[in-house]
């Protein structure tokens, strides 16, 4: 039972069994902008509670908001005082458009390539991705808005999200899955949203061992437990198992009507799959209603004891508290700080990784160019799924570049735009009429008759629905290899959810990848290419052949076969998988490089948890430096990583210079999960191996 304040305690009081179950569900959100709406008591001056999405950037109905770049791509930047910054402006934009909860950070960890949500999510490491997440989860909630780690637990797919059972061992649980979610709560998460598969044969809304026993017990959790939308699939069991708030709570009859439809002539798998290519993906809608009457039923009948409604309501109203909800008026709504634009450009320039340069980059500030793509006339701004939004303002690849270059710039798409999946009706074919079709030869033309010739390339991710293979899509592959035929000064950019097959990567002189750089991808990518900006983005995921990744090899252990999925590669994900295989990955874990050089001088033991490394930037242009530090445990029988990633730091050295840091050491990679003993701290003595990358280790210590 959460201990309540006095002025919450006492409207539990006041409140009636059904007042209290009007907290606990959602309902239509009147004024038509949240995604999670609950209604209040008014009668106690309990006011409504608004819930938005989404981790890129606050959706509030058609309201436009800034639209940050791919999680990817702030996790690339390996510098998580980024996502502190982005988000307390994704705090303030939600505060200013009347929104109390986001539905961010995505924190799932990158387990399958594949996976149609990547490009919410920050990396296949637990270490980065709890220092993202502490840090997201402070950004938002320093703005008075509750922050909704998503999805708890090991939603590491799209395919049959809904239905699927993840069958994973409690030690890669503990060790890889859940400490993004520990980081998130240790940080004062206001509320955590169980995903919609099942894990080890309970499904999340119910999962009373891992959302009471462990969140709420183990790690002291406070706030809220919300279900992922259609997600709760009992009311007793949800009750008891944790659930706090069931979401989206609205009658199937208010749904129906939200699509125009009458529900007696619904069909229930379709309304959420308004683009049918992603039915599988899709929850099942008459998952609703649980936290009504039924949850009124269960506590008169003593099937759900009225304590655990009072700590439902207990939880929900000391949020609504702490964020100001019984005292301060309402924010006015207008989005103040244009600097969020800045700040969107700046983490798109800092997430962008330089994968390969044969010395094209960065470009003369006069470079005659030619920007070629199907996507080069509209910005990347994000994938398909509950994280769309309408940006406030907006950079094309292509303007972004020619605004930067004093030379001249072409632009061609070269072959048909890449057709993406929207839940919100985005994806109408918005070429407009007056624009050509998109010519090939136009495209080899301009690359034949320029000096530089700069391809961009996308996939197309969408929620719901994982990708059927790492090829890029459409004729791309086909564009590049023509263009660089014709241009031996050819520059590939990828816009992508993750790892992609460069079949054309030997072909071209350099290849970038900057994920989904949100609404400054031209002015972005523009600063990077030009050399405003150093190259400081580094691979936060492996990128590597289809075929070699853990997940590879057989349905079982992705994308599942009837009805579940196996984690058979167990702690091994990622480069961990690398690592231990001689499979080697075509860009590992880590990789970036910088227009700079870099010399790793020394490294130095602070303690046990702390080292200090001194890198010397040798070259005659400033740079940023991200220095690495794994952490490999002496060998012992435990069938443990051989490394794994301790810590991390990105930092700036002006050309010539010599700069020292300090890395701070995470516990998990000096510990392990024993699953009757529970955590055991791992005797010494350990290496610590400095570097660029899982792979580039530069210098060495012990522990
Ligand atoms: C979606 C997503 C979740 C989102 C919620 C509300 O299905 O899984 O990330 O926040 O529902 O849109």
């Amino acid at each position: 039972m959460a201990i309540a304040s006095t002025a919450v305690r006492e409207l539990l009081q006041e409140l009636t069994l059904e007042e209290k179950v009007q907290l606990v569900n959602g309902a239509v959100d009147p004024e038509g902008t949240a995604t999670g709406y609950v209604p209040g008591v008014e009668r106690l001056g309990i006011p409504e509670f608004r819930l938005a999405d989404g981790p890129m950037g606050v959706r509030a109905g058609e309201k436009q908001a800034t639209a940050f770049p791919a999680s990817i791509a702030l996790s690339a930047t390996f510098d998580p005082k980024l996502a502190r910054k982005q988000g307390a402006a994704m705090g303030r934009e939600a505060k200013a458009r009347n929104q109390d909860a986001v539905l961010g950070p995505g924190l799932n960890l990158i387990r399958a390539p594949h996976c149609g949500r990547n490009f919410e999510y920050y990396s296949e490491d637990p270490v980065v991705t709890s220092a993202f997440a502490e840090e997201a989860v402070s950004g938002l909630q320093s703005e008075n808005v509750v922050a909704t780690p998503k999805h708890y637990v090991a939603n590491n797919q799209e395919t049959k999200r809904a239905s699927i059972d993840v069958d994973v061992s409690e030690r890669a649980l503990r060790e890889c899955y859940l400490p993004g979610f520990k980081a998130a709560v240790d940080a004062g998460a206001g509320s955590v949203m169980t995903a919609y598969n099942s894990v080890n044969g309970d499904f999340m809304s119910d999962h009373r061992q891992l959302v009471t026993d462990v969140l709420k017990d183990e790690w002291g959790f406070e706030g809220y437990v919300v279900s992922d939308w259609f997600g709760t699939v009992s009311t007793v069991g949800a009750a008891n198992g944790g659930l706090d708030l069931e979401m989206p709570g609205i009658t199937r009859e208010e749904l129906w009507k939200m699509f125009g439809m009458d529900v007696d002539d619904a069909d229930d798998g379709q309304v959420l799959a308004e683009t049918a290519e992603v039915p599988e993906g899709m929850p099942d809608p008459s998952n609703t209603e649980q936290f009504t009457e039924p949850l009124v039923d269960a506590v008169r009948s003593g099937a759900i004891p009225e304590e655990r409604v009072d700590d439902m309501v207990v939880r929900i109203l000391r949020q609504m508290k702490r964020i100001g909800l019984f005292d301060d008026s309402r924010d006015d709504g207008q989005i103040k700080d244009a600097n969020h634009r800045t700040l969107a450009e700046t983490i798109a320039a800092r997430g962008t990784v330089l994968l390969k340069n044969e010395d094209i980059l960065p470009l003369d500030d006069d470079a005659d160019i030619a920007v070629l793509g199907p996507g080069v006339r509209e910005a990347k701004t994000g994938g398909g799924g509950s994280s769309e939004l309408e940006p406030l303002h907006v950079v094309a690849t292509a303007d972004g570049i020619r605004e930067r270059t004093t030379g001249d710039a072409t632009v061609e798409r070269g072959i048909p735009e890449i057709e993406q999946i929207s839940f919100f009706g985005g994806n109408e074919d918005d070429e407009d009429d007056a624009e050509p079709e998109p010519s090939l030869d136009a495209a080899i033309d301009a690359a034949a008759n320029t000096e530089v010739a700069i391809v961009v390339v996308q996939d197309a991710a969408t929620e719901a629905k994982d990708r059927e293979s790492l090829r890029l899509p459409g004729q791309q592959d086909k564009l590049v290899e023509e263009v660089a035929a014709v241009n031996d000064n050819t520059v590939v950019v990828v816009q992508s959810s993750g790892p992609v097959e460069m079949p054309w990567k030997a072909d071209v002189s350099a290849v970038l990848e900057s994920w989904y750089p949100g609404q400054s991808d031209g002015d972005a990518l523009a600063s990077v290419l030009f050399g405003d900006v150093d190259a400081g983005g580094r691979l936060p995921v492996t990128f590597a052949r289809e075929d070699d990744y853990p997940t590879a090899g057989s349905d079982t252990t992705f994308p599942g076969e009837d009805g579940e999925v196996q984690y058979a590669e167990g702690l091994f994900v990622g480069y961990r998988h690398f690592d231990a295989t001689d499979a080697d990955p075509i860009y590992p874990f880590g990789h970036g490089l910088s227009y700079a050089d870099f010399a790793y001088r020394s490294v130095e033991v602070v303690d046990e948890r702390q080292v200090q490394v001194t890198v010397e930037n040798t070259s005659d242009c400033d740079g940023r430096e991200v220095v690495q530090a794994y952490v490999r445990a002496p060998e012992t029988d435990d069938d443990r990583p051989i490394r794994e990633l301790a810590g991390f730091e990105s930092v700036r050295a002006p050309a010539g210079e010599s700069v020292t840091v300090a890395i701070e050491l995470d516990d998990l990679a000096f510990s392990r999960y024993d699953e009757t003993e529970g955590w055991i701290n791992l005797d010494g003595p350990f290496e610590v191996e400095v570097g660029r990358s899982a792979q580039d280790v530069r210098l060495g210590t012990t522990l």
